[in-house]
């Protein structure tokens, strides 16, 4: 059964420039709890734009996808987490000791509220032509399967994937996991370039524990009421 403060599933985009990061932030301050810093606005504005957006209230997810031999990923989890991020980002694919490494890293800087870590398995911009020049050979399905599990056997929270993959991660990782899916668009919002979407509700249904959403609220002329009418939604079709 789901939790029915769907308020702390949703997850907000913030892919924009540091200036109207800070005006949405302020804007969404009170209705939107989760915002997702991505690579771009991370190294365009720096790691304080952490502290601002906890100094607002928001928890933050910090997508920065890291990969490296264990060590340096080790010593970037450790600042992550002490920069107050409460949601980050690895490779899967970094393997089992790299995850490891920043799992113990989280728990020992957050021994009390480590910060959520996942693991992104194939990326989605990848299909199975890539993975075969990458020479990978099972189907892409078994892979996203094997990093999953294998990221979560050495400590992950969860992964990231697609709400299409969800219930299939969900099955292979159990109750407790975090799924978190992009690719979601509230009904009769526009795609931009998405290809395979579902509706916020139907990513929970089928297994998602959060969704990120960016540009049908950034994007919205009025993003409080985009987000405040993704939230409805939900209560509505949920409950
Ligand atoms: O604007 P939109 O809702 O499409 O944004 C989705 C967010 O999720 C973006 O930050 C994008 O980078 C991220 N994402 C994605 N697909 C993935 C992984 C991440 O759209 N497979």
């Amino acid at each position: 059964m789901l939790d029915k403060d769907y308020r702390d599933r949703v997850i907000v985009a913030l892919d924009c420039s540091r200036e109207r990061a800070r005006e949405l932030a302020r804007d969404l301050q009170g209705h939107a709890r989760w915002l997702k810093v991505g690579m771009t606005l991370y190294y365009a504005a720096g790691p304080s734009i952490v502290d601002e957006f906890k100094a607002l209230g928001f928890k933050v997810f910090l997508d920065l996808k890291l990969h490296d031999i264990p060590h340096q990923v080790q010593g970037a989890a450790r600042v992550l987490a002490a920069s107050g991020a409460d949601m980050l980002t690895i490779h899967a694919g970094g393997g089992p000791a790299m995850a490891s490494a920043a799992a113990g890293a989280l728990r020992e800087v957050r021994p009390d509220d480590a910060p959520i870590l996942l693991g992104v398995t194939v990326l989605t911009s990848m299909d199975a032509a890539t993975l075969e020049q990458l020479g990978v050979s099972r189907p892409l399905d078994d892979q996203v399967g094997a990093l999953a599990s294998m990221a979560c056997q050495a400590g992950c929270d969860g992964v990231v994937c697609s709400p299409w993959e969800a219930p299939r991660i969900r099955e292979l990782l159990g109750p407790d996991a975090a799924i978190v899916t992009p690719g979601v668009r509230p009904k009769g919002a526009s795609l931009d370039d998405q290809s395979r979407v579902m509706t916020p509700s139907m990513a929970l249904q089928r297994g998602a524990s959060h969704i990120v959403i960016g540009r049908p609220v950034t994007g919205a002329q009025d993003p409080v009421a985009a987000f405040e009418s993704i939230v409805k939604d939900m209560e509505e079709e949920l409950s």
